[in-house]
């Protein structure tokens, strides 16, 4: 780590500095840390170099209590820490330490997820007539973008302080047929820390070819603090009525299943782990939960509440907003304890779960499912809000 050539600039949002002059700003400005609630801060330094030499600098904000630390190698959330209900900070998102651990094995720990969130079946797809074929890295299905999704890039950043806000452009540009997707894409994903604490993604893509995208954010969630345990006791609710059941490839059979009296149905606050052991065929097949949940609201104009998770024990809740119209809920069922994170504990089923916000699996072959579809002329925009309380 080069902390000599860390950057910091503390107090940034407060003190109004405007985005455009952060970036030289932070080069000059002499190191300085400390916390001070609703004081913007931002840090950047060295964290790794890829095996061709490539720099992954990882940088850490803070802001109304917030502390979250993001690499530009995928713009992984690589530690995202709040307060318990006595004021205690964990980092309560899954992660390694070292950059080559992410390169090597991460099942996508805190990354940005593009062209395509969750899985299109046999990586095949027709738009406008023609059939595309995309990288295949999960069984006979793309998963996630393909063998390397975005992920697996590095990542232009921009540091930026606005108002009381502070936070991070993050910006690439996915070439014309990169893992087999038509069109020059060009994406734009903003992290902002907000004096309150909260952490808002808001994703732009624009693109020179018709094509599909439908990007999140994969975070494992664990409230009680990355490596404490399992999940199963934290509580979950999420605004839907309907699942999409999956085939054995976990791709949507097309079906919008009814959650009532089924183990799916999280309408009302219930324990992670209450029903996973059901036995429902949905849920064998998955390993527990591994779905798309369809939200009661659709797609919206502005990001609206879908999902609360509250650990009891820390009393740590999570709120999810988002203008999408599906979230996947996946509770960490291919955790199988080899990998070692964060603060040197080894990762096992169920010690995480991930809430991502997005479009439904395999939209691009249900006709009848919200469209991906981007055209030329139009822009991709999408939001997603999380706030923390206790
Ligand atoms: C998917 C899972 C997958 C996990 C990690 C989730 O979004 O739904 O099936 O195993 O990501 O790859």
């Amino acid at each position: 780590m080069e902390l000599n050539r860390r950057t910091v600039i503390a107090g940034a949002a407060a003190a109004g500095i405007a985005a455009s002059t952060l970036g030289s700003a932070a080069q000059a400005a002499p190191s300085a840390t400390g916390s001070s609630p609703g004081r913007g801060k931002l840090l950047r330094e060295l964290f790794g170099r890829l095996a061709d030499g490539t720099k992954v600098h990882r940088w850490s904000l803070e802001n109304g209590g917030t502390r979250l630390k993001v690499l530009s190698y995928g713009g992984v959330v690589q530690s995202l820490e709040v307060p318990d209900r006595r004021g205690r900070h964990a980092n309560v998102s899954l992660g390694f330490g070292a950059l080559d651990d992410y390169v090597a094995s991460s099942p996508y720990f805190g990354a940005l997820i593009g062209r395509y969130g969750n899985r299109i079946g046999r990586g095949r797809f027709t738009l406008d007539s023609r059939t595309y074929q995309l990288s295949v890295n999960d069984g006979d299905n793309s998963l996630h973008g393909g063998a390397k999704g975005f992920d697996k890039h590095v990542w232009d950043v921009e540091p930026f302080a606005e108002g009381s806000d502070v936070g991070l452009r993050l910006y690439r540009t996915s070439v014309d047929g990169e893992m087999g997707y038509p069109g020059t894409l060009r994406v734009k994903v903003t992290y902002t820390l907000t004096r309150r604490g909260e952490w808002r993604v808001d994703y732009e893509a624009t693109t020179d070819r018709p094509t599909v995208v439908n990007l999140t954010s994969h975070v494992y969630w664990n409230l009680a603090g990355e490596g404490s345990g399992t999940i199963e006791d934290h509580e979950l609710t999420i605004a839907a009525s309907r699942y999409t059941p999956t085939d054995a490839g976990l791709i949507p059979t097309g079906e919008l299943a009814k959650v009532a009296g089924t183990p799916f149905d999280f309408r009302r606050a219930k324990a992670v782990g209450r029903d996973i052991r059901a036995g429902h065929p949905q849920q064998v097949r998955a390993k527990g939960y591994d779905h798309n949940w369809v939200l009661d609201k659709g797609v919206t104009a502005r990001p609206e509440h879908i999902a609360t998770l509250r650990d009891p024990r820390s009393g740590r809740i999570l709120r999810i907003a988002t203008d999408q119209p599906g979230l996947q809920f996946y509770s960490g069922n291919f955790l199988d304890g080899t990998l070692t994170g964060t603060g040197g504990r080894t990762y096992r089923q169920g010690d995480a779960l991930c809430l991502e916000t997005q479009h439904f699996p395999d939209s691009p072959n249900h006709a009848d499912f919200p469209s991906t579809v981007l055209r030329p002329g139009r822009t991709y925009r999408t939001t997603t809000v999380h706030s923390f309380g206790v």
